[in-house]
């Protein structure tokens, strides 16, 4: 944990003003491009995690580059939720509003079984409305959604509120 932690100082950077005046941007492409801190993270995040997971739900695109490694580390499936326009057939659809913007997300039709135990997870927490409707999508298919996690939680945007009947976990967080 001590490592772990040490890593957070070295491996995530800060840009004030990105994308927009007052949002301080936290970025984990200096830990992506580290491969034995990448790896280092990616399996101490495996060990927080409930046994027994069938699925992981990553949300586009940084979600996509940590949930498919804990996916594998986890022997689950991975299941990509994209922004609107990019999945065929027929996907679900929801609408949320993020820290700087708003978006549409989407999940593959068929993509989960009823009663499977799934996680959802992202690289940042930060205001939760990308989890939030994440989670909403998800428990369409009448899963059990066994827990939602982080690498990094913002805590003084207060995600977590609006997650409030599902475990959460993270790997770092920030005031
Ligand atoms: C970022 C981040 C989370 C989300 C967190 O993604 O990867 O998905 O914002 O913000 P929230 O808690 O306020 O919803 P972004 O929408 O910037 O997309 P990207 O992963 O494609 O860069
Ligand atoms: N960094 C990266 N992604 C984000 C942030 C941030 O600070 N806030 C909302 N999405």
């Amino acid at each position: 944990p001590d490592e772990i932690e040490a890593l957070r100082a070295t491996h995530i950077s800060e840009y004030p003003d990105f994308p927009l005046p007052g949002v301080l941007f936290r970025d984990i492409i200096p830990l992506l491009r580290d491969a034995a801190a990448f790896r280092t993270v990616i399996r101490y995040w495996t060990s927080l995690l409930p046994d027994d997971i069938e699925y992981v739900v990553g949300t586009e695109a940084r979600g996509f580059v940590v949930g498919a490694p804990l996916a594998y580390e986890l022997g689950a499936g991975f299941v990509p939720v994209r922004k609107a326009g990019k999945l065929p057939g027929d996907p679900a659809s929801l609408s949320y509003d993020l820290e700087y913007g708003s978006a549409v997300v989407q999940i593959p039709e068929g993509s989960l079984p009823a009663g499977a135990r799934t996680l959802i997870v992202d690289d940042l927490l930060a205001t939760g409305g990308t989890a939030a409707a994440t989670l909403e999508l998800t428990r369409r298919f009448d899963v059990e959604v066994v827990g939602v996690s982080f690498l990094l939680e913002l805590e003084g945007l207060h995600g977590r509120e609006r997650l409030p009947d599902v475990p959460l976990t993270r790997v770092w967080s920030l005031p």
